[in-house]
């Protein structure tokens, strides 16, 4: 049996009062990346507070949007060129904390700038981080993760559908989370309910897709089921201080399981779904998670029936179990104001209509050219669960347009 790695961040402060524990992190100047919204709360001058009273001198960048850009990274890391931090801070949903973690990379080695954004992606993935900063990351919202993961997703805008791109190593694994639910308590509860939706999605479909191990399937059911439980509570009762808790704890646990297992086609979907419409990743990810888990069934039945015990499900056989789990998962929507289906959520349909068909073959390109995927047959990419059609691909994003879902084969 092979041995395997599982990677954290040095130190996690988390629960409430926790952002105290900047004081501790050490540093001189530290560079704050962060948005527009997380500045309007007053956010970024709590951070600069607790900074100036340990001494670091900040720089401040506030100018991420959602689904960042690359030109966003590339403008943090000419500041940081300038400032010549030996701390960032990524403050904010994951955004700002990827926007960070990418000029992080680029200030670290500055020769990857003047890549190609296929051989930055690729080349980022391999180089050694920390010679000249460390990493603070400080989550304001309870989804992504993104504050304990190895993992950051970029968007080139150049291309047409654009190509949200998630790339990782271990080594851009933050050095420190700051989990502190004080800070989440002010999400409206639209954001709460797509970024703690997204959280779920990290923690089951993670379960679902990684061999077995005990140190990720802990985190991953632990933190699925604390969600089931307590998100509704979040959605509802904001102020709630207790679920917030909750829920900003269950979605770090999220992150630390997908960032040590993996994720698959329910994010590679909803990234796609992203970039091309501007749905928010969260609930993106809410369309894609009935119809692709029912289209995995076959080749990961042994995860699913499993993922469904420990959800809570029951069934008189294996279909019915899944059916409702599956079920359990559309409730959870309605409970937090998800629509079920695309067609449901505003979006213009000559508009979805005109795009399937480039999503469709775009991500079915995507699919094709994965080291893994493209040395794999078709009958073995069958096997594995992988659209071996772009009609396929096509199927799987119609069923998240009208919010419905194959049988179960
Ligand atoms: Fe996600």
């Amino acid at each position: 049996m092979a041995y395997r790695t599982f990677t954290v961040p040095r130190n996690i402060y988390y629960g409430p009062g926790a952002l105290q524990s900047l004081t501790t992190v050490g540093g001189q100047r530290a560079l704050i990346v962060t948005d527009p919204g997380v500045r309007a709360q007053g956010l970024v001058a709590k951070v600069e507070q607790i900074c100036a009273a340990g001494n670091i001198k900040t720089a401040v960048f506030d100018k991420v949007e959602p689904d960042p850009s690359k030109e966003t990274s590339w403008a943090v890391f000419a500041l940081a060129q300038e400032f010549k931090p030996d701390l960032f801070i990524g403050l904010g949903g994951g955004s700002s904390i990827d926007a960070g973690k990418t000029a992080w990379i680029l200030y670290e080695h500055p020769d990857l700038a003047n890549l190609s954004f296929m051989e930055f992606l690729r080349e980022a993935s391999r180089r050694e981080l920390r010679k000249k900063a460390r990493y603070v990351a400080i989550s304001t919202t309870s989804g992504t993760g993104s504050e304990v993961t190895s993992a950051a997703v970029v968007t080139d805008r150049s291309v047409n559908p654009p190509y949200k791109a998630g790339f990782g190593s271990r080594h851009l694994v933050p050095d420190v989370a700051i989990a502190d639910p004080e800070l989440a308590a002010s999400m409206p509860p639209v954001v709460t309910a797509n970024s703690g939706y997204d959280a779920l999605v990290h923690a089951t479909e993670c379960y679902a897709l990684t061999q077995p191990s005990d140190m990720v399937d802990a985190l991953a059911i632990w933190s699925a089921r604390t969600i089931f439980e307590w998100l509704p509570r979040a959605y509802s009762q904001g102020s709630d201080m207790q679920a917030r808790d909750k829920m900003h704890l269950a979605a770090l646990q999220a992150g630390i399981a997908f960032s040590n297992g993996r994720l698959g086609m329910v994010h590679g979907m909803a990234h796609v779904l992203g970039a091309t419409f501007g749905i928010p990743h969260g609930r993106a990810n809410a369309f894609m998670l009935c119809p692709c888990f029912a289209f995995l069934y076959p080749a990961y039945k042994a995860r699913l029936n499993s993922l469904a015990g420990f959800l809570g499900a029951s069934g008189r056989d294996d279909h019915s179990l899944i059916n409702n789990l599956l079920t359990d998962l559309d409730n959870l929507k309605k409970k937090v104001g998800i629509p079920l289906a695309i067609k449901d959520s505003g979006l213009d349909k000559k508009r979805f209509d005109e795009m399937l068909e480039p999503i469709s073959v775009d991500y079915f390109n995507q699919l094709s050219r994965s080291p893994v995927n493209s040395r794999m047959s078709i009958e073995e990419r069958r096997k594995a669960g992988v659209p071996v059609t772009v009609d396929e691909v096509r199927g799987l994003f119609l069923h998240a347009w009208n919010g419905t879902r194959a049988e179960l084969k």
